[in-house]
């Protein structure tokens, strides 16, 4: 079908860009048919279950795989993979870019000064990267530079996010940047068209909400009103998933 006509047609249904099935897709497709083990509950267990310690040793697993991750070219220039940091049971997940060089070193997401930047854009609302909120990336080892990711080092990487979304299982998915919001929505939508609506992540159809990146508000002070908005935005998405939770 010619890509104008198809075009149109996906507009009239509501969809503004048509993008080919990526390799992320692919891996995400084969990553979350294999990624709980048989015979476990699709409900997370509680404190206490003996299937509890099945989530940790899932836990660990991911940890050690993504520290000796050798998928890509990427493992060769950083120092150390960067997981995730936080609560693993957060009602909140943010997914940035890649780790920089701080992140590299230290081995924690957003710990640079972006990173500071993104604690007081959680605090605003309410939010703290130890105790009610869970970060990871899109990748999880340094691109040298910190040039854009690349579609080979975003499949290679995405089962380890994947499993990390499925086992936090958050209410919520703050995408911050144009590169995490594009990857987890495969769009190439600019950012300032993904922002101010809910959009659903995965099997679980995980609202999602997007931002900006804290390095760009850095280097853009005057968009932080707009991501205030977002801040905003989420919270009152998240306040009416909690409610609907409460009526049902
Ligand atoms: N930028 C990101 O997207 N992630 C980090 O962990 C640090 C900076």
């Amino acid at each position: 079908m010619p890509s104008a006509r198809r075009a149109q047609y996906l507009r009239t249904i509501g969809i503004d860009r048509w993008v080919r099935r990526t390799a992320f897709e692919e891996a995400a497709a084969v990553t979350l048919e294999s990624s709980v083990p048989a015979g476990e509950t699709a409900a997370r267990q509680g404190p206490g279950d003996p299937a509890q310690e099945t989530i940790e040793s899932r836990w660990r697993r991911l940890r050690a795989e993504v520290l000796e991750c050798t998928k890509c070219p990427l493992h060769q220039g950083r120092t150390q993979g960067v997981v995730g940091v936080g609560n693993q049971e957060a009602d909140w997940m943010v997914i940035g870019e890649a780790p920089g060089a701080e992140e590299d070193r230290r081995g924690e997401p957003f710990v640079g000064r972006a990173g500071q930047l993104l604690d007081a854009m959680l605090r605003s609302i309410g939010l703290n990267r130890d105790s009610n909120v869970y970060i990871a990336n899109i990748l999880k080892s340094r691109p040298p530079g910190n040039r854009d990711p690349r579609p080979e080092e975003v499949a290679a990487c995405l089962p380890y996010l994947l499993r990390q979304i499925e086992l936090v299982r958050p209410k919520l998915l703050l995408a911050v940047g144009r590169i995490a919001a594009q990857n987890l929505l495969s769009t190439d939508a600019p950012l300032m068209r993904l922002r101010g609506r809910v959009h659903h992540f995965g099997e679980r159809n995980t609202p999602l909400v997007v931002t900006y990146h804290p390095a760009y508000l850095l280097r853009s002070p005057a968009d932080k009103r707009k991501a205030w908005e977002d801040l905003k935005f989420a919270r009152s998405v998240m306040a009416d998933l909690s409610t609907d939770g409460e009526c049902s």
